[in-house]
């Protein structure tokens, strides 16, 4: 059975524990509403590391003033129901830790980590104060649990790369590992926000991943020119009805700065789009 712990102080003692033991302990930083896509890291963590802490918690300092941080669907015994399933007889168990607000932002709560560079553009944009909240509650997370090693997902592209950034420039001592994006059978990217998707808007969202295909399947035949790739792209996602597009990027893996007109690979392909009332992201790399 999953633990499900509250404080930082209840995770310190654990870890500590841990640690004491010569074990490693793999860190799946989420905002819970658990999906296969979560899962998928929670795996990766298991098979790598003797211990796994699954934090979850829906971290106000990440979303903008007018997003979804009052309905972001928040399902804590069902998500450690999930992870329970996950351990198998014999091993040890997951660790939940699903602090409060107040318990991760106590009173006086007054130091960001704001990341330049790749938290820039994109979701920087769209999103000003949005890498901030990220970069800081991630930073604590891995103080807090004293993980070694900690997974994130390509789903989130940019996030990645910025939480990279930030452990390179202040020399934090964890391992980043990036797991695969875990997509329905129809290629939707698994998301807890498809859960705000009308059966009507999951259909027409799926023009996101379908664009995506199908530039890989121009690239795959050997166009390099960025505006033919965007033309597919923009041309795939107008086939949905009712949605606004903030960005179709074709960047640097690295940087995620637009490549140049003729682009030699590796690039990566981000996109951001509201279908409805739902803004998703998708990306692939090349
Ligand atoms: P959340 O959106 O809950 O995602 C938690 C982790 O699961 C992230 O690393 C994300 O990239 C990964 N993930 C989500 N959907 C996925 C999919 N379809 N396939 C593979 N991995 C997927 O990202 C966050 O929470 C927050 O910003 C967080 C890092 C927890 C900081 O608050």
């Amino acid at each position: 059975m999953t633990q499900c712990i509250h404080t930082v102080a209840a995770l310190r003692t654990l870890v500590d524990g841990f640690h004491r033991e010569g074990k490693t302990v793999g860190l799946v930083p989420t905002m819970g509403a658990l999906h296969a896509g979560h899962l998928s890291l929670v795996r990766r963590s298991m098979a790598r590391c003797d211990r796994t802490v699954v934090s979850i918690f829906v971290n106000p300092t990440q979303f903008g003033p007018t997003e979804d941080f009052d309905r972001y669907p928040r399902t804590l015994g069902n998500d450690v129901k999930l992870l329970s399933e996950l351990e198998k007889e014999g091993e040890p168990e997951i660790l939940a830790f699903a602090p409060s607000v107040e318990e991760m932002y106590p009173q006086g709560f007054d130091t960001y980590v704001t990341v330049g560079g790749p938290a820039k553009p994109l979701e920087g944009q769209f999103r000003p104060t949005h890498f901030r909240g990220v970069a800081t509650v991630v930073l604590k997370l891995f103080h807090m649990s004293r993980c070694d090693v900690a997974f994130f997902g390509q789903k989130d592209f940019q996030q990645v790369q910025v939480i990279r950034q930030f452990t390179r420039d202040l020399n934090v001592p964890v391992e980043i590992e990036i797991c695969p994006i875990v997509r329905e059978a129809d290629g939707l990217a698994m998301s807890s926000r498809n859960r705000y998707l009308s059966s009507d808007a999951r259909n027409r969202a799926l023009s996101l991943s379908r664009s995506l295909r199908k530039a890989a399947e121009k690239v795959r035949a050997g166009c390099r020119s960025r505006s033919e790739l965007e033309a597919v792209i923009r041309a795939e996602i107008a086939t949905c009805a009712n949605h606004k597009i903030d960005y179709i990027a074709i960047v640097n893996p690295e940087t995620l700065l637009p490549v140049d007109e003729n682009l030699t690979l590796p690039v990566s392909i981000l996109l951001a789009v509201k279908v409805d009332d739902t803004r998703l992201i998708d990306n692939i790399l090349l």
